[in-house]
């Protein structure tokens, strides 16, 4: 280990994100990332903001604060923006869910959750999925600093009903609980119109996935002003400008770009639907998803050998080699196309 290191460097076990590989004609169905591109609105709003890039951009993201409490129908001062939901969920377990009490996530969830568990010196503990990779909320009645729910949850792509997240509010007044709705465009029920009675709740979102932005890097946070004010102290402690002119501008349209958006996240759902019943076809079990993702299972094959193969025929998922994810593999909702060929690809290593 290099020496100049520091300890906590030296202990760190960081995030490993699916691959990006410089590879032509790929099908890649690995980083949930939209097919489409984003919004043509925002494509102009941001060749336009280039030529503003001589000056610092809004440290408040005041435009697209606003753009986003009216999407959502919250006040401005009830929306916090960050480069990435990453980030947002960084700052968020360093000013909220980092407490003397551990805090609670599910043992099959996002894989970033103990990555900064780790790096914030925050007390964790996990709390099982069922026999059916859900989430049931009684499983968190337990002493608890904070929890941190991501629904739909990845990466089985269930998600909790609004309702199940009012039970878990209601049985933790007292703690912050932060939802993270990276996914929630395709089918879930998100949980802002619970943040009015819950001035504990803290919900996550993210332009990656359902406007096409992933490579944008904007996500944002929405809850009472107590958390966004958190929030914010930590922010501007650390960059007083995560967000740059162009992400603002392109961002700010996109939100505005309602028809585009609605458009986009139904071709996705048809998308997820159709590639669900063909996977069965061929003997997949696929769990319910409310998500621009599938996680299917062969009974006959292994994971670790079904994505290797799929690799050798230019097709890339997700393979997560933990004891319960294993025989799954974790498969974006591509293009139609996409579909096709995954299908074609998946036929022929059955038939192998
Ligand atoms: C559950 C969940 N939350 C958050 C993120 C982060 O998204 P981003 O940083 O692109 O906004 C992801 C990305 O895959 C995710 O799966």
């Amino acid at each position: 280990m290099n020496p100049y290191w520091s300890q906590i460097a030296r202990d760190l076990s960081p995030y490993v994100p699916g691959e990006q590989p410089r590879i032509a004609d790929l099908v890649k169905l690995n980083t949930n990332e939209s097919p489409f591109g984003p919004s043509p609105l925002a494509l102009a709003a941001m060749r336009a903001a280039v030529d503003t890039l001589r000056l610092y951009p809004d440290p408040e993201a005041t435009e697209l604060r606003e753009a986003l409490a009216a999407h959502h129908g919250v006040k401005p001062e009830q929306v916090f923006v960050g480069n990435g939901s990453d980030e947002v969920l960084a700052h968020a377990f360093v000013a909220l869910l980092k407490q003397p009490k551990p805090l609670l996530f599910p043992d099959i969830t996002y894989s970033f959750y103990p990555v900064w568990a780790q790096l914030f010196g925050i007390l964790c503990e996990t709390v099982p999925l069922d026999g059916e990779m859900r989430i049931r909320v009684e499983d968190y009645r337990r002493e608890a600093g904070s929890i941190i729910i991501a629904n739909p949850n990845a990466p089985t792509g269930i998600a909790l009903p609004r309702t199940e997240i009012a039970r878990l509010l209601e049985d933790h007044p007292d703690i912050p609980v932060l939802i993270d709705e990276a996914y929630v465009d395709f089918g879930g029920e998100s949980a802002v119109p619970l943040i009015a009675d819950h001035p504990n709740l803290l919900v996550v979102q993210t332009m990656s996935k359902s406007r096409a932005l992933a490579g944008l890097r904007v996500g944002y946070a929405l809850g009472d002003v107590g958390l966004i004010e958190a929030l914010r102290r930590v922010k501007d402690s650390f960059n007083s400008y995560p967000l740059g002119r162009v992400a603002q501008a392109g961002a700010t349209a996109s939100v505005r770009d309602h028809a585009y958006f609605g458009e986009t996240c139904a071709r996705i759902v048809a998308g997820r639907e159709a590639m669900t019943r063909e996977l069965r076809r061929f003997g997949f079990v696929v769990l319910p998803s409310s998500a621009n993702f599938v996680f299917a299972r062969h009974p006959a094959r292994d994971g670790a050998e079904l994505a290797a193969a799929l690799r050798q025929r230019a097709i890339l998922v997700r393979h997560f080699n933990k004891p319960r994810t294993a025989p799954y593999l974790r498969i974006t909702v591509g293009t139609e196309d996409d579909t096709s060929q995954l299908i074609a690809a998946a036929a022929d290593i059955l038939r192998g």
